[in-house]
């Protein structure tokens, strides 16, 4: 299969990248290199906006099967701060790449969502079928370029999965992305240096290892899935004060995080039910949390020599 990955200098982008090498694919990368760096030698990487109207005839060139679409602006913060540049980039760009992908005939569109889409959810885990409702411009325009896949499908054929991750996590990862506090931890936890837990630390989420993650990217490159939106996450909730011991445990440091009061818009538990992602892809998470924080403590130990 050839695949065009935007997004695939960054995080989970690269790590997608690196699969999609190893399972014999051919594989092409376009980012801007705004958030990301990672460059694989055998992927050949185009440094463009996902905006640019010159994605289309890079598109044309490369005639990818499937397009995997990463490339974004993440940080719920910043999209708080300046809405219009977080819906320009998530919006415009998901538009210009679908219209790229159906004028160089590609199959497929393999989808990056985020569980902030589903605002404060009632029920936890989050089911397959769980109404969306948007607190942020960030969950907004994630959800955004879900309805344009919708669209294009039903206009074009073009055919799509909606992969809806949790908090991911694992080598690479920056601080400033959804699971942005297992770097933070991680990397303040080697350098000895203090931690604060905001609230009482009994805040949950869902966090899924990266490698997880990018099989089920690359099962949805395949032919299963078409059509269907599904959530990548264990189901596990764990606290933060749990996630502090373990990266503690994990880093052979003290687990004595400081405590300051909660942040505001803070959501105060969240996890996903990753049965609909097994009955779609075959695809289940295979790593649990303390394995897969070991090797992101090791990366992060490995990255600072
Ligand atoms: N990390 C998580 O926990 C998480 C959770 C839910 C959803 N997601 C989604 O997964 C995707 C990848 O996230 P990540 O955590 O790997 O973040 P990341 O910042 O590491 O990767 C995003 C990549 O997109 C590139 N990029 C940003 N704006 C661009 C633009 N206008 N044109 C071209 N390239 C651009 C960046 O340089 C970066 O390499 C994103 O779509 C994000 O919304 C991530």
């Amino acid at each position: 299969m050839r695949a065009l990955v935007t997004g695939g200098a960054g995080f989970i982008g690269s790590t997608l990248v690196d699969r999609l090498l190893a399972d014999g694919h051919e594989v092409a990368v376009v980012d801007d290199l705004s958030s990301g760096n990672v460059r694989n030698p055998d992927a050949p990487l185009h440094v463009m906006d996902v905006r640019d109207p010159a994605l289309a005839e890079l598109a044309e060139r490369w005639r990818p099967e499937v397009v995997c679409h990463l490339a974004a602006q993440i940080s719920v913060r910043r999209s708080v701060a300046d809405p219009v540049t977080d819906a320009r980039v998530n919006i415009e760009g998901t538009v210009n790449v679908l219209e790229a992908a159906r004028r160089a005939g590609a199959r497929k569109i393999v989808y990056a969502s985020s569980v902030a889409v589903y605002g404060r959810p009632a029920v936890i885990p989050v089911p397959g079928d769980a109404h969306t409702d948007p607190r942020s411009p960030y969950a907004a325009s994630k959800l955004g370029g879900e309805l344009y896949l919708a669209t294009y499908r039903a206009l074009y054929g073009l055919e799509y999965t909606t992969l809806v991750l949790s908090n991911v996590y694992g080598p690479r990862q920056s601080p400033e992305g959804e699971a942005g506090v297992v770097a933070i931890f991680t990397d303040a936890l080697l350098a000895g240096k203090p931690t604060v837990v905001f609230g009482d630390g009994s805040q949950t989420r869902d966090y899924v290892f990266v490698e997880d993650v990018v099989d089920g990217f690359a099962r949805a490159c395949g032919p299963r899935g078409d059509g269907r939106r599904v959530n990548l996450g264990t189901g596990v909730q764990t606290t933060d004060r749990e996630l502090h011991r373990l990266i503690a445990a994990a880093a052979g440091a003290p687990d004595e995080p400081g405590f300051e009061p909660p942040r505001l818009g803070d959501l105060p538990a969240m996890a996903v039910d990753p049965a609909p992602a097994y009955e779609a892809l075959g695809w289940r998470p295979r790593h649990d949390l303390p394995t897969g924080l070991k090797a992101t403590v090791e990366w992060a130990r490995q990255a600072l020599v």
